[in-house]
């Protein structure tokens, strides 16, 4: 098994993955058992998992594209992202997306390339797997905190057995497309989905490694003595 410092060291979003390669419901549960020894405020552990495979995920996955490609940019049940974008967020998200498209030699001013590329999401990158997460809807901002803890052990266990995973909101704002098909209550809501599968070896996406601030940057060592 993987150490911990190297899964979360190598850990990325992969972007193509492996259609011949299936995984078994026993390696997901095994994951899911895992990853739920994340931490929840009082253990209340708020997290609901939908796994879809086969003709489930490619009617979801259609749904979606359909949506996006007819121009309907939907509306997810909480923001994202800021409503403002400001400095330095956007220039992160900039380079970001910069990069990508940059190593896929995609002009981001060719829209069709653009859509082509972005469509892939819906169907999750050609995972063999798609996972969805919700959450009831009276859940405190608390509880998404507990959510993001979950959501890293998934990805960090997964490659403890070779899988590799990309966390999408990009489902978010079709929710209400989704959401009825995994039959899922009306008092939960969509947080993400998830792509998980072993990934495309060669495939040129899964090379982009972005970047991230030094330590030094982000935190404040204070006090002295030991
Ligand atoms: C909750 C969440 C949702 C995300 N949604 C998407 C998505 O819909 N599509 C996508 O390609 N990447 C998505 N990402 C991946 C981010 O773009 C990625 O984590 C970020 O650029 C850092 O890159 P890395 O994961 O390779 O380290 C998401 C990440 C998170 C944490």
């Amino acid at each position: 098994m993987m150490d911990v410092w190297t899964a979360i060291e190598g850990r990325q979003s992969i972007r193509a993955f492996d259609t011949e390669r299936p995984v078994t419901d026993d390696t997901l549960r095994d994951l899911l058992n895992v990853a739920a020894r994340a931490p929840s405020g009082s253990n209340i552990q708020p997290w609901r998992v939908w796994v879809v495979k086969g003709d489930l995920k490619a009617r979801i996955s259609s749904a979606c594209e359909a949506r996006y490609l007819a121009g309907d940019e939907g509306q997810g049940e909480y923001h994202y992202y800021p409503q403002h974008w400001r400095q330095p967020y956007l220039g992160r998200r900039r380079e970001t997306g910069f990069g990508l498209y940059g190593l896929l030699g995609i002009d981001r001013k060719d829209s069709e390339a653009v859509m082509a590329y972005r469509v892939r999401n819906y169907r999750f990158f050609d995972a063999p797997v798609g996972l969805f997460f919700t959450i009831d809807r009276d859940m405190e901002l608390g509880s998404w905190l507990d959510y993001g803890m979950f959501l890293q052990s998934i990805m960090l266990a997964a490659r403890g057995v070779g899988l590799e995973t990309c966390p999408q909101a990009a489902f978010c704002p079709y929710y209400d497309s989704i959401m009825p098909l995994l039959g899922a209550p009306e008092e939960q809501m969509l947080v993400c989905g998830m792509a998980v599968g072993y990934a495309l070896a060669g495939a040129p996406v899964n090379r982009y490694r972005t970047s991230r601030l030094d330590a030094d940057e982000f935190t404040h060592f204070l006090g002295s003595g030991s």
